[in-house]
Formats: structure tokens, C-alpha cells, sequence
């Protein structure tokens, strides 16, 4: 505890820290009176939050009559204070866990390997333990969605200031070292201040791509043979065997340049361009390894088969091996960069196959196995070897995915070229009865002249050009918006069509309630089929969404239907007897589904969680999970040891009684969720109104459109991420809670209230799921929408938020009254002190932004739209989180 209190204290010393530093490059770069207006209001911002309603007024008043020219630099200080906040809180967390590590009587840190390991380990054989281990198959994969605010440069520079402050702890400084590196916080707070943070013009889907391949470089090429050790020596402690060297657990995707759902910019050349990409960043990154291994491994000793290998007269025969494996990885580099010219270079020498660069580094560690050099082997030729199994030759295979609709226009083009008629107009099962038929076929069915629309011939090249980069760089072929077995058909019979050698895995992505909920029975359809058994080959992935779910349903309904849906899947194909991979479209934010992963990944339903699991990691969440090593490393040992134990100690399955609660709860919070968002004609009125969803759909933070449906604003068309994006910027958070109120009303009024609090405490799913609305409650903050609405909405719409925030307050009380906790957040202290600390920057930021909102809505202006752009990256990061 008191360890605890300490290190708490250090966080609060690197904030006050950095706040000095930030403040002193305010005085030094934008001049006093900058530094003395944005001071005045952080005390004005601090004593209103305290409840001083004098102060309060004095804050709105200051900032709307701020001058012009003084909004921007007012709105980056705040801004800036609040990304080094979080640079201090990600920092703060690589702190806590290396002083747990190092205190040998303090419990180990919960989640970890050394605290759950042994726990399961009590009532398991050593083998069983070793094969769950080294059986799981957990794919991370990292999308394209726009939710990072933030550009990588500024990362970068934050990224720095972690591993500053790092130094700063770890090593006994002298008092010059101390002033040195106190000096480089400075440099870079300066040169911070000083770039622009916001992006000129949209990324492209290659930068996406780019954006990604440098997690890899710079976090997870580290953390991950790190991870594989640290997995390797608790293998050996508890089942007294090792990690084998193939063994990943762990792997990674990736969707960007390839996910092309209602993102014209992603074609099929671009998906070719990224996929070659990943090759060269590959055969880049193992170059270096085998570079330094060039270097180190200049031993003479060798055994009998290097010897063959190498011949009789070599003089270092590892450096042998080691040039000739880099000489390829060195012509792989060519080959790709050729390739992306334009270029047609010959593969020959190139690297195509992992064995290619498994096979020699195996032969060098068992040779030094073998003449006794095994800790020599053991060190960075191990981690090479465990690279090689976790990155393969392309690092992250990439998803492909496409609206299913997409799919049902090419083939209509089909059949109409060929004169069947109109496969759009046919009903589901004339589909399935003309798709299994064509399956079965060996004629083409495509005419060679068919010359379709732009859009169509789209869709027929993407799938070619996966025949040219090969299956290695292909992961699934997700259909989006899939509700029927047709949509996945459609999409086999398009690879047939195309004559694709290996076709990729389609994977249907259900989204929606009503697709949800009957997401077993199409699958079942397929299932039956023989030609479909004999296609899959056992395993079947399939993927749900969590954010066009509760875009559609509201949060709780979609919560219990995703779990429902989840259920069902696991029963059908346990009767099919189909290994099934449930992959989670899962956004950051708590309206589209996220939330801590380790209690997420427990509260899933028994068998849901059998060994495998898919789930993305989209935008800031890919910076907060992944972007310091230290926090990568932790994150890569939650999701073990959440899958580990979801697998090998799932959770009971609910009893009846708490399921008709939860179906009564669900059904009243859609109707009170669907009755707003969809059916109440100014709602979206009020929504456009009192949010900036027109501004943050004109961000340059992603390739892709904000709206399915350009000319549409309805909350269908729009897609999840703005949606939760705007607001969470007015803080009232609604996606995350409306709905929830009314449903758990009405059941502590019949009298639930005690039934309910038992599900909260025995019932991990439903416990994950409240624990989630509170953290929105306590982070949401209607006086803040009131302003909003004050200023922008027009009063016949004022009844439309005096409503929503008397909801939002009966959700509140509705939700303690079933937590039984005083005030929200009591359970979490660390969340509740992080809120509170970010409150009064955030505040002045809100009122900047309404003021810049009125102020834009009365005339364009240039300046204005880019003060708004830098409140709006402000506010995300004192929300921790954007869309
Ligand atoms: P999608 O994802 O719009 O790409 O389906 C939504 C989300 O991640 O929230």
C-alpha cells in the first residue's frame, strides 16, 4: 500500500512536472500574456469545478470574449497539458508494474502470468496447462478506423517524453544528468509547441498502412520476444517444459489497405501496394536482426551438419549462414521495391517461404545447442527465431472486407451478362440454390468480354490481384453487413470465378440486431451443406460487431445480443462439429463496444473463448495499448492470460431466471433507445445542432468518409464512429447509456432491485457491462451538453436535451442503485482521480468550442475551422478516447 502510495505520488511530481515545463515554454515561446490568460483560466476552470458559480461565469465570460488570435494558442496549451497527462499515465503504468516486479513480497500485478498461471495451474496436469499454452491463437488486428487525433510526429515527440521521464527513474542521475534531462523534456515540450497538430490533408490508405508497420518497428519487434520469454520461462516453471520455437500465441493483422467498406480510396492497387510494403518492412526488419547476428556470432564451433552445410575450410561458419540469409533479405528489399515502381523484377533469390528464414537460424541454435553455446543461442538468434513465428514474412496478413452488398451488384452484373435475369431481384433461396449449383460447376460462368461498371470491375480485381500477392499476405475476406448465407457465397463464388488457387477464408461479419440474433441460423444453412463442409474444412471464423450494433440497438441490447449471438454460434457449431473463431469488431470507445480487455474477454459467454480469439485494435487504442513498450508488453500478457483462463475456467452459463431479466431489460432499453435515436423526428436536428458531427466528419484524421450515405444525415447512414465521436466531444456520451435508464427503472419498480445486484456480483457479463456504463456516467457530463445547447440549438429543440439529460440522470441513479456504489467510479479509484485531474482542462476547451462553433456557424472561416480542429484533438485527449 504504502509502495502504492508512493508511486502515486511520482505520477502527481511528472504531471506537476511537466505542467511547469509546459507552462515555462508558454512564457518563453507565446509570451507573458499568453501564459498569464491561459493561467487565469485554469484557476477560473479549478474553482468552478470546486462549485464556485461566480467563477463558473467568469470562465464562459473570459473565453468568449477571448480575442480571435488568442483562441488557438489558448486551446493548444490546454490541449498539449493534456496529452502530457497521458504520455505521464502511460508512463506511470510501466512504473507500477516494474516496482511489483521488483518487491518481492507484493502480490504479483493481477492479470499477469505470474498471478494467473499458478492459480490455474493448481488444478491442472502440467500438460493439459502446456498445450492450452502453446495451442491458443490469439490474432490482433489493427484497422485503419479513424479515431487518432493525433499526428505521428506529435506521438512520436510523446513518445519520447515517456521514455525521458523513464530515464529519469531508473537510473541513479547525477545532478547534471538530472538538469540534462530535464533540459530534453524541455526540447521536446518546445518543439511541440512549435508543430502543427493537425494534418495538412488526409492520409492515404499507404499511410494508414505505414502508420501500423511502425507499431511494429517500434514497439512490438521489442516487446513481443520479450513477451515469448517472459511466456517461455513461466512454461518452464510450472510445466517444466519450454515455449517451443514455433510457438506464437499471439500474431497480428491488419486491416489498413485493405478494408475498403464504403472507402473509395482503397482499391485493389493500393491493397497490392501495402501488401508488397509489408514485405519490404519485413525483410528490413529481419535484416537488421540478422545484421547484428552477422556481427555477434563470429563463433568457430559448429556441429556436424552446419559443417556439411557450410563446408570444411569456413572460417566462422554461422557468419556463413547468417550472409547468405541476409543477401536474400537484401534481394527480397529489391524485389519489393522494384515491384512498388512499377517493376516486374524476377523472384529468383528472394525470400517466399518462412522456412526460408526459419530453417537457417534453427540450424545455427541447434549447432550451438549442440557444442554447448546454448546461452549464446539462447539470446538474439532466439528472439530472431520467435519473430520469425509470430511476423512470419509479412508481418500482419491483411483482412480484405467489402459490403456484402458489393458483392450481390457484382453478381447481378453476372447474371444479366449472361442473360439469367437479375440476381438483386432473386429471392434468398433461388440465390443459394444458383450459388451452391455454380459452385459445383467446373465451366466459367464469367463471358471473357464482360465489360461491367467502374464499380463492379472493382470488386473482380480485388479479388485477381489476391491471387498475385499470394495467400501469405491475406488474412480473412470479411463481408460486412452479411445477414444471410448468400452474402458468403456470393463471395466463394466470386474467387472460384476469378480461379483464385488459394482462395482466402470468407468471413461473415453480423452487425446488426435482427442479423445478430439470427446469425446462427444462417450458419446453419451453410453448415448443412456438403459442398460448404468440404470448403471450410472444420473451422469456421466468424466476426461481430459491436459498434453498428449499438448504433442500431443501443448499448445494452446490443451487449445481450452479441452475448446471445455468441451462444448460439458456439452451440451450432459444436453440433456441426465446426472449430469456430469468433473475431470481435470491437471499437475503443464504450459505445462501440471496448472497454478493459481483460475483463471483456472473462465476461464473454462459456465456449466462446476456446483457445482462439480475433479482436481488433482500431486508432488511439493501437497508441494506448501498443505504443510504449512496456504497456505493449502488458497488454500482450492480458489478452494471454484472459484467454487462457476464459478457456480453461470459463464462466458458468447463466441461470434461466437471469436470462428473462436480461431479455425483459433488453427488449424496454431498445424501445426507449430506438424510440429517440430513430423514430423521434428532431432528434437528428438537435444531434447535428448541439454536436460538431459536421466538423469532425471534415477531419483529416482518416482515408475514409464519415457517412455511408454522403447526402444522408440519419443515424443509420452514419457511420459508428462519428456518431460516438460527437458525443463524447459534448461530454454527454449517449450512445454508451441511453436505453439503459429506462430498463433498469422499470425493473427495480417491479421490485428487481435485489435479483439485479445478485447478477452484478456473480454474473462477470453483466458485471463487465454495468461497470462500463458507470465509468460513461462519471466521465459524462450533461452541464457541459447544456452549454452546447445554449449557444447553438434552436429553442424549439431545447425540449429535446431538457429530456436526454433528465434520462441520463435517471440512468445514473438507476445504475448506482444497482451497483451499490455512493457515487460512480468508487470501485476505481485510479479512473475516478485520472477524471478528475483532466476536468478543469478539458472544461475551457468545451467552452471554446462552443464559442468557435457559434462563432463558424455565422461565417467560414479558416482560422476558425482550424481552432476548432485543435479543440476538438484537445478534448479527445482529455477523453482519452474519440469515436
Ligand atoms: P465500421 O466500424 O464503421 O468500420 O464498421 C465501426 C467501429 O469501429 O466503430
Amino acid at each position: 500500500m504504502e509502495e502504492h502510495q508512493d508511486s502515486d505520488s511520482a505520477l502527481r511530481e511528472d504531471i506537476r512536472d511537466l505542467g511547469e515545463l509546459l507552462g515555462a515554454t508558454l512564457r518563453e515561446q507565446g509570451g507573458t500574456e499568453l501564459f498569464e490568460t491561459v493561467e487565469r483560466v485554469r484557476v477560473l476552470a479549478k474553482t468552478a469545478r470546486a462549485g464556485d458559480d461566480q467563477a463558473a461565469q467568469e470562465l464562459e465570460r473570459t473565453l468568449s470574449e477571448l480575442p480571435p488570435e488568442q483562441v488557438t494558442p489558448v486551446a493548444r496549451a490546454f490541449s498539449q497539458f493534456l496529452n502530457l497527462a497521458n504520455i505521464a499515465e502511460q508512463h506511470h503504468r510501466v512504473r507500477r508494474s516494474r516496482e511489483w516486479a521488483r518487491t518481492p513480497e507484493a502480490q504479483p500485478l493481477f492479470g499477469s502470468l505470474a498471478e494467473t498461471v499458478p492459480r490455474l495451474a493448481a488444478d491442472m496436469e502440467p500438460e493439459q496447462l502446456h498445450e492450452a499454452i502453446c495451442s491458443m491463437d490469439i490474432n490482433l488486428v489493427f484497422t485503419a478506423h479513424p479515431t487518432e487525433v493525433q499526428r505521428r510526429t506529435m506521438l512520436q515527440k510523446y513518445n519520447r517524453i515517456a521514455g525521458l521521464l523513464d530515464n529519469r527513474d531508473r537510473f541513479g542521475q547525477t545532478p547534471t544528468e538530472v538538469a540534462e534531462t530535464r533540459l530534453a523534456l524541455k526540447r521536446e515540450i518546445t518543439a511541440a509547441w512549435h508543430s502543427d497538430e493537425i494534418r495538412r490533408r488526409r492520409p492515404t490508405p499507404q499511410d494508414e498502412a505505414r502508420w501500423g508497420l511502425a507499431v511494429v518497428e517500434q514497439t512490438l519487434w521489442d516487446a513481443v520476444p520479450r513477451y515469448l520469454r517472459s511466456l517461455d520461462h513461466t512454461l518452464r516453471e510450472h510445466t517444466g517444459r519450454p515455449l517451443p520455437l514455433d510457438c506464437a500465441p499471439i500474431t497480428f493483422g491488419s486491416w489498413m489497405g485493405g478494408d475498403r467498406d464504403g472507402n473509395p480510396n482503397v482499391t485493389h492497387r493500393v491493397t497490392r501496394d501495402v501488401a508488397i510494403l509489408s514485405r519490404w518492412m519485413a525483410a528490413y526488419l529481419y535484416e537488421r536482426d540478422i545484421q547484428r547476428l552477422v556481427s555477434t556470432l563470429s563463433l568457430q564451433v559448429c556441429d556436424d551438419e552446419l559443417r556439411d552445410e557450410v563446408g570444411g575450410e569456413a572460417w566462422e561458419p554461422y557468419r556463413v549462414v547468417l550472409k547468405r540469409l541476409r543477401a536474400r533479405l537484401r534481394q527480397t528489399m529489391r524485389w519489393a521495391e522494384a515491384k512498388l515502381q512499377g517493376g516486374r523484377p524476377p523472384e529468383s533469390d528472394i525470400l517466399t517461404e518462412v522456412e526460408d528464414l526459419r530453417q537457417p537460424l534453427l540450424r545455427c541454435y541447434y549447432s550451438l545447442q549442440r557444442v554447448g553455446a546454448g546461452v549464446v543461442a539462447e539470446g538474439e538468434l532466439l528472439d530472431t527465431i520467435r519473430r520469425v513465428s509470430c511476423f512470419g514474412l509479412t508481418l500482419m496478413p491483411m483482412d480484405i472486407r467489402q459490403h456484402a452488398d458489393r458483392h450481390t451488384a457484382a453478381l447481378d452484373a453476372i447474371t444479366q451478362a449472361v442473360g439469367l435475369g437479375s440476381y438483386s431481384e432473386w429471392d434468398e433461396e433461388t440465390r443459394q440454390q444458383w450459388l451452391f449449383q455454380e459452385l459445383s460447376h467446373r465451366r466459367p460462368l464469367i463471358p471473357l468480354d464482360f465489360k461491367p461498371e467502374r464499380e463492379v470491375q472493382e470488386v473482380l480485381d480485388t479479388i485477381h490481384m489476391l491471387e498475385e500477392i499470394g495467400p501469405d499476405a491475406v488474412g480473412a475476406y470479411i463481408v460486412s453487413h452479411a445477414s444471410k448465407p448468400s452474402d458468403i457465397l456470393a463471395v466463394e463464388l466470386l474467387q472460384k470465378e476469378c480461379g483464385l488457387t488459394h482462395p482466402t477464408r470468407v468471413v461473415p461479419l453480423f452487425e446488426t440486431r435482427d442479423t445478430l440474433a439470427r446469425a446462427a441460423d444462417t450458419m446453419e444453412v451453410l453448415f448443412k451443406s456438403d459442398w460448404y463442409r468440404q470448403r471450410i474444412g472444420g473451422r469456421q471464423e466468424i466476426m461481430i460487431g459491436y459498434s453498428d450494433s449499438t448504433k442500431d440497438a443501443g448499448h445494452l441490447t446490443a451487449t445481450w445480443t452479441l452475448y446471445q449471438a455468441q451462444e448460439q454460434l458456439v452451440a451450432l457449431s459444436r453440433r456441426q462439429r465446426v472449430d469456430l473463431t469468433l473475431f470481435h469488431g470491437r471499437g475503443g470507445s464504450i459505445g462501440r463496444g471496448g472497454g478493459p480487455t481483460h475483463a471483456a474477454i472473462l465476461a464473454q459467454p462459456p465456449g466462446s473463448v476456446d483457445g482462439t480469439l480475433r479482436v481488433t485494435e482500431q486508432g488511439e487504442v493501437m497508441q494506448a495499448k501498443f505504443g510504449l513498450p512496456g504497456i505493449a508488453l502488458r497488454n500482450l500478457e492480458l489478452y494471454t492470460t484472459s484467454v487462457l483462463e476464459a478457456t480453461v475456467r470459463p464462466p458458468e452459463p447463466p441461470p434461466k431466471r437471469w436470462r428473462e431479466i436480461l431479455e425483459r431489460l433488453s427488449d424496454r432499453a431498445m424501445t426507449a433507445y430506438r424510440q429517440t435515436v430513430k423514430e423521434r423526428p428532431e432528434f437528428m436536428d438537435y444531434f447535428q445542432a448541439a454536436t460538431p458531427i459536421d466538423e469532425i466528419s471534415r477531419l483529416t484524421i482518416g482515408s475514409r468518409p464519415a457517412k455511408r450515405a454522403p447526402d444522408q444525415m440519419t443515424v443509420d447512414s452514419l457511420r459508428a464512429i462519428p456518431w460516438v465521436f460527437a458525443w463524447t466531444q459534448t461530454r454527454l456520451m449517449l450512445p454508451a447509456w441511453l436505453g439503459v435508464g429506462e430498463a433498469l427503472e422499470e425493473a427495480i419498480e417491479e421490485g428487481l432491485t435485489e435479483e439485479l445486484q445478485e447478477m452484478f456480483a456473480r454474473w462477470p457479463f453483466f458485471e463487465a457491462f454495468l461497470d462500463m456504463v458507470e465509468m460513461v456516467v462519471a466521465k459524462a457530463e450533461p452541464g457541459v451538453n447544456r452549454l452546447y445547447e445554449h449557444a447553438l440549438v434552436p429553442d424549439e429543440l431545447h425540449s429535446v436535451g431538457d429530456e436526454l439529460r433528465d434520462r441520463f440522470a435517471r440512468t445514473r441513479d438507476a445504475v448506482l442503485t444497482v451497483t451499490g456504489h455512493e457515487e460512480p467510479l468508487s470501485d476505481f479509484p485510479v479512473v475516478k482521480r485520472a477524471v478528475e485531474v483532466r476536468n478543469p482542462y478539458v472544461d475551457p476547451l468545451n467552452l471554446l468550442q462552443v464559442e468557435l462553433l457559434r462563432r463558424s456557424r455565422m461565417c467560414e472561416d479558416d482560422s476558425l475551422r482550424r481552432g476548432l480542429q485543435v479543440v476538438i484533438n484537445g478534448i479527445a485527449a482529455g477523453m482519452r478516447n474519440t469515436g
